[in-house]
């Protein structure tokens, strides 16, 4: 009887993840996978303005003389492009299992750092529809000082270079509306 029981939970418990939406195997899938529909400029072409932003070079940038300077200075074991204490605001530090084939960690800041891991919304039928692209994992900012607060998650005095975040100024560098066309 108690066999039955905790049989029922576990089957119950499985379908309840799997029907909901939001599963917990949301992967990330990589800027390159994003980036085969949001390219055209007549969409406002948002994987030009990533890699022409700093967030592309986020990774590159903990390979520098200079990263290598702090890393020492904050006495870490391992270089800073190992180190988790960097690569928490320089790339996605997402458990290996929930990286998908195409990912790569050395883009950086990418899409997914920002808008949630995409596996499960990245579907054409499914990013049409945004109330569909929101229940199946895509990060919803109802305002600006919700996507300031977005910001604030990396820049802030965390930062061993942080001097301040001035959010419209910056907002205004790597803002990448889809053209009406
Ligand atoms: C198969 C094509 C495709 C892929 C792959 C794709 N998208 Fe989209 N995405 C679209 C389309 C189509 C729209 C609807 C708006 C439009 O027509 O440009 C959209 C809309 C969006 C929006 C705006 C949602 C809204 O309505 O406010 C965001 C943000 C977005 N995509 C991010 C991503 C990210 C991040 C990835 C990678 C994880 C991704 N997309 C992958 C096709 C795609
Ligand atoms: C996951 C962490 C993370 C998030 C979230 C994030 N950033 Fe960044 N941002 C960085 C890192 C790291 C750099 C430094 C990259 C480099 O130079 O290598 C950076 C650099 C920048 C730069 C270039 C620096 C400069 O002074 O011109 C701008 C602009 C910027 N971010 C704007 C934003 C805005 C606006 C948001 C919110 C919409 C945001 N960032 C969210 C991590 C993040
Ligand atoms: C709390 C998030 C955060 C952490 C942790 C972090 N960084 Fe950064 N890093 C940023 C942001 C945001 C920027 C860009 C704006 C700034 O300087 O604050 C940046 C910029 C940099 C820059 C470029 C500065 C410039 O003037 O171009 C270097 C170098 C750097 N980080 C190295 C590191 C190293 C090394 C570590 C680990 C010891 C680290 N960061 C940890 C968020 C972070
Ligand atoms: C630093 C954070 C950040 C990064 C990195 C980022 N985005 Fe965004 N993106 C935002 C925010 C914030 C918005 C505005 C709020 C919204 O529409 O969800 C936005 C808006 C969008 C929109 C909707 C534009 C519109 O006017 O409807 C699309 C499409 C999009 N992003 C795709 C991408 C793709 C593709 C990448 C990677 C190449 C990317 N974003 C990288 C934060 C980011």
């Amino acid at each position: 009887m108690k066999y039955t029981i905790s049989l029922f939970i576990l089957i119950a418990v499985t379908f309840f993840f799997v029907g909901s939406g939001i599963a917990a195997d949301n992967k990330y899938v990589g800027v390159k996978t994003c980036s085969m529909c949001h390219k055209s400029d007549a969409k406002g072409n948002q994987l030009k303005v990533w890699n022409e932003s700093a967030h592309a070079k986020a990774f590159t940038t903990l390979t520098s003389e200079a990263s290598a300077k702090i890393a020492k200075e904050k006495g870490l074991k391992k270089p800073a492009s190992e180190s988790p204490e960097c690569l928490t605001c320089h790339a996605v530090t997402a458990d290996a299992k929930l990286l998908d084939k195409g990912f790569d960690v050395k883009d950086g800041v990418q899409c997914e750092s920002c808008h949630g891991a995409g596996s499960n919304y990245k579907a054409m039928g499914v990013m049409k529809d945004k109330v569909k692209a929101i229940a199946a994992g895509l990060t919803e900012y109802k305002d600006e000082a919700a996507i300031e607060k977005q910001c604030k998650t990396c820049h802030n005095e965390k930062s061993p270079t942080f001097k301040e975040f001035k959010f419209k100024t910056m907002w205004d560098k790597i803002k990448h509306p889809a053209k009406k066309s």
